[in-house]
């Protein structure tokens, strides 16, 4: 395995993603797991980070929340094949908890450092409209580490030339306690889908 030293100077980093070593997660993470979807769709969708699945397989939102996802897209009438998909921190996060990898959610540091590569995409393939899945993905598309997740929901904000929906985080919709907050917050992504899906149509270059 090769493994590059970490604290080199920052124009001496890996442009490889996955010889990324710009924090230190990904020591524990099996890959590094990019972005997909087509080159130049006009939606992109954040997440946070790869869960335990993403992490095996290498591929973002194939796990249990990247099930919900399909559902809220499905039920927006959003193909997933015509989304690019991808996360705010590249590598999977955790902590042993028996035999179970248990997410953990980044650090600010972490999220910074991963922001090259949410730049590099967004150059590449220069979305019209960008839904955030939650406060980790809005705080590193908005570049703003106190934006308040609730506080943004339901505008569009403008943002460098685009617009950004925010809305809850899949997990939240499969994890909330109760299954009324669960049914909100799983209307409340497609609703934002739905939003982002007419604004394409109006904003389309
Ligand atoms: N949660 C995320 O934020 N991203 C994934 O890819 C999977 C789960």
């Amino acid at each position: 395995m090769t493994t590059k030293p970490i604290g080199m100077f920052p124009d001496q980093q890996p442009e490889q993603l996955d010889q990324c070593r710009r924090c230190m997660l990904w020591e524990a993470a099996t890959q590094a797991v990019p972005g997909i979807g087509p080159h130049r769709a006009p939606l992109m969708m954040v997440g946070e980070q790869p869960g335990d699945q993403e992490d095996l397989q290498g591929k973002p939102f194939v796990g249990p929340a990247g099930a919900l996802l399909d559902n809220a897209l499905r039920e927006a009438g959003v193909k997933r094949s015509q989304v690019y998909v991808t996360n705010a921190v590249k590598h999977f996060k955790w902590e042993p908890r028996g035999k179970r990898r248990m997410h953990k959610t980044p650090a600010q540091r972490e999220v910074d450092a991963c922001h090259y590569w949410i730049e590099r995409e967004l150059a590449e393939h220069d979305p019209r409209v960008i839904v955030a899945l939650g406060a980790t993905a809005l705080k590193s598309v908005l570049q703003k580490s106190t934006v308040k997740l609730q506080a943004s929901m339901g505008e569009a904000i403008e943002h460098d030339g685009r617009l950004v929906i925010a809305t809850f985080h899949p997990s939240y919709a499969l994890r909330a306690p109760d299954a009324e907050t669960r049914d909100s917050a799983f209307r409340a992504i497609v609703e934002a889908l739905r939003q982002a899906h007419r604004l394409i149509d109006k904003h389309s270059k």
